[in-house]
């Protein structure tokens, strides 16, 4: 009991040092290091997966009542169907259970949108989203995004080709391509750019996230693998991040 009370006392410690104006709009979180956590503990990876899905509506709460406006989770990336077809066919299965629970997923007032290529996800999957973002949609919290078939090279290409479809049909000009029109076709259209990226698991990249709205983020890695990943690590990664000295170039 008094063990629990003083891990509460140090995390509101830390919670206590974050500024409240001078949080990122936007945090990506790639959800990494699933398959490690599990096979330290001798499980299957889908346990992993499991126990990832899980801890991600713990940190989505926690970013919610912190007052974060934008959240981007990478779920699958389009690079992720090349893993052998059983752990694929278990993170469909999963994503499916993870959409479904739709209260537990978002709380009360958190708006779930997905981000990615959605063609070839099943119908079953496509049902649930469009369930869960209906479900959603008026809520004023926090925007949840989910990267389910996630490319960011797929966007850009995906972006590229709508722009020169309009071109080829005589309603836009070459010259009328700018930087926020590109922005402006990408999937993440309606949000800020991405503030503050956070990887853990050790792996230092990407892989394919977030590739234009990253142009100007701030960068937060660790070793922990994504199920152990902790509130108090959100904030640990906020607190750092708001020591950052964002220079824009200028
Ligand atoms: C992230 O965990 C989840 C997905 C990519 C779907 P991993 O499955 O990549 O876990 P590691 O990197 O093998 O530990
Ligand atoms: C990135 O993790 C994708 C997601 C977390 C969904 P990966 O495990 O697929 O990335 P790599 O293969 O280590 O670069
Ligand atoms: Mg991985």
């Amino acid at each position: 009991m008094l063990k629990a009370l003083d891990r509460f006392r140090s995390k509101s410690k830390l919670i206590e040092k974050v500024d409240p104006n001078n949080l990122p709009n936007h945090v990506g979180i790639i959800m990494d290091g699933n398959g490690r956590w599990a096979k330290k503990r001798g499980l299957p990876r889908s346990a992993g997966h499991r126990a990832g899905a899980q801890n991600l509506k713990t940190i989505t709460e926690f970013a919610n009542n912190m007052g974060i406006a934008c959240l981007t989770a990478y779920a699958f990336s389009t690079e992720n169907w090349k893993r052998p077809k059983a752990e694929v066919d278990s993170l469909m299965e999963l994503l499916l259970e993870y959409l479904h629970d739709k209260d537990e997923l978002a709380g009360k007032n958190v708006a779930v949108r997905i981000i990615g290529d959605r063609s070839a996800l099943s119908d079953e999957i496509n049902h649930e989203i469009d369930e869960v973002e209906a479900y959603t949609k008026d809520r004023d919290g926090m925007v949840l995004y989910l990267a389910i078939n996630y490319g960011g090279r797929q966007e850009i290409v995906r972006a590229v080709n709508q722009l020169c479809q309009q071109v080829q049909e005589g309603t836009l000009l070459p010259n009328q391509i700018t930087e926020g029109l590109v922005s402006d076709y990408l999937y993440t259209n309606d949000m800020p750019e991405a503030d503050l990226i956070i990887r853990p698991s050790g792996e230092l990249r990407l892989s394919n996230f977030l590739l234009w709205q990253s142009a100007y983020s701030e960068f937060w890695f660790s070793d922990i693998n994504w199920p152990d990943f902790t509130t108090k690590d959100f904030t640990q990664a906020i607190l750092d991040y708001q020591q950052r000295n964002r220079r824009f170039g200028a």
